[in-house]
Formats: structure tokens, C-alpha cells, sequence
């Protein structure tokens, strides 16, 4: 019987550098990537312009279910509107989160994440891509970073996308970001036995990238 296709599986919390570093590992690897984050946001975005409740489980399901999403050049369509910046703000993170409570909208976007597995390979960046969605993942990481290192990537990243940000409001998102997906019921983030767990506070991403790579040398023969 032939391999299937191979999955590193990136998870981590909210600004560890996991987007930056599976980005980066796909690229080195000519492997396709999946930002598993990115559905949630676009769910969040398309919910809050319909004005649904992001507490009303049952029309987010069907928001998820019927997203029209293109992705192309680095930009991302909603609908035929752009909105690779729209998504990235801190409303749209916040709303991912908590959209993300919900097993309807998980399980909803469960087969659009898993139609990313192609050949040659996978990078997969979220919180259950190596628990849910990728159990047979061949590689599976636990980025992690202190939450001040985190909230201060995150505030650098919005000052360079010119978008307004606050430090201190961004570590108390952050923490309650944390709080709500570690606790929540439906696939919540936890470090697996069998990830590797890597914590990036004092680390390039030069290095990070390489610690990934290197895992993956080791992981691939096994
Ligand atoms: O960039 P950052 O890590 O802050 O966020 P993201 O990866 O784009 O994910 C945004 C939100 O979506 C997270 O706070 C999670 O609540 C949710 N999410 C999830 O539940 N499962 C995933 N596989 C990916 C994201």
C-alpha cells in the first residue's frame, strides 16, 4: 500500500510564529500549506458583515459550511471582497476565537482543511491540526512563546500593516484568546505527547525554521 501523503502538523497559541515558521518549512519543503486560522477568521468576518450573533451556533455552521473563499497571490477573497487586512485585525482574531467554541463550525470545515493533504506534502498551522484534523500528522510541533513575547510580534505586525494597536489591551486579547481555546470543549488546544514542543520566546525564526526542518529529516525516515 502506497504512503499517504505526509502532514507536519504546526500547533500552537496566538502569535507563537507558527503562520511565519509553517510558511517558511513549506516553501524549503515545495509542500503545499494550510492556515487553518484563516477559516475561522474568514468565518468571523462573514458572520460579523451579516450581523449573525457569533453566539448562534447554528447559522455560523452554516456560514462555514457555504464560505466562498479564494485564495490567490497571497491575498484572500470573501465573497469576491478582499480581505487579507480585514481578517488580520484584532476584531476578526477575536471573533475567530470565538466562533471556534463551536463543534458545528469545527466539524463544518473539517473536509475544506483536510482537501489541502496533497502531494508532494502538508504544512498545517492551528490549534488541532495534529489532535482533529491531522491525527496521522507524520511530524507534529508545539510552537510556543511567552505571552509578552507573543503580544509584542503580534503589536509589531499590526504597526507594520499600519493598522492601529495598543500593547497592553493586545496581551489581555491574547491571554483571554488562550484562556478560551485551551478550555473550550470541542478540540481544544493542548500539547500533544507525541508533538515536539518548541518555545520560540528567545529564538530567531532562522532558527526555528531549522529546529522544524530538522525534525522533519528525522520524522520522514521514520
Ligand atoms: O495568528 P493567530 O495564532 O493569532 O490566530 P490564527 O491561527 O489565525 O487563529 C485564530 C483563531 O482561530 C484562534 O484563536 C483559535 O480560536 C481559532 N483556531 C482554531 O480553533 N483551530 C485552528 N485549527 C486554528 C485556529
Amino acid at each position: 500500500m502506497s504512503r499517504p501523503v505526509p502532514v507536519i502538523a504546526i500547533d500552537g497559541p496566538s502569535a507563537s510564529g507558527k503562520g511565519t515558521v509553517a510558511s517558511r518549512v513549506a516553501a524549503a519543503l515545495g509542500f503545499h500549506l494550510l492556515d487553518s486560522g484563516a477559516l475561522y477568521r474568514l468565518t468571523a468576518v462573514a458572520a460579523m458583515r451579516a450581523g449573525i450573533p457569533l453566539d448562534d451556533e447554528a447559522a455560523l455552521e452554516r456560514v462555514s459550511a457555504g464560505l466562498d473563499v479564494r485564495f490567490a497571490d497571497g491575498q484572500t477573497w470573501l465573497a469576491g471582497d478582499e480581505v487579507s487586512d480585514a481578517m488580520r485585525s484584532e476584531a476578526a482574531s477575536v471573533g475567530a476565537s470565538r466562533v471556534a467554541v463551536h463543534g458545528g463550525v469545527r466539524s463544518a470545515l473539517l473536509d475544506r482543511q483536510r482537501a489541502f493533504r496533497q502531494p508532494p506534502g502538508l504544512v498545517a498551522d492551528g490549534r488541532d491540526m495534529g489532535s482533529v484534523v491531522f491525527p496521522d500528522a507524520r511530524l507534529k510541533v508545539f510552537l510556543t512563546a511567552s505571552v509578552e513575547v507573543r503580544a509584542e510580534r503580534r503589536y509589531k505586525q499590526l504597526i507594520e500593516k499600519g493598522l492601529s494597536a495598543n500593547l497592553e489591551s493586545l496581551s489581555q486579547d491574547l491571554r483571554e484568546r488562550d484562556e478560551r481555546d485551551s478550555r473550550r470543549a470541542h478540540a481544544p488546544l493542548v500539547q500533544l505527547p507525541d508533538a515536539i514542543a518548541l518555545d520560540t520566546s528567545s529564538m530567531s525564526v532562522d532558527a526555528a525554521v531549522r529546529f522544524v526542518l530538522d525534525a522533519w529529516e528525522k520524522a520522514k525516515v521514520g
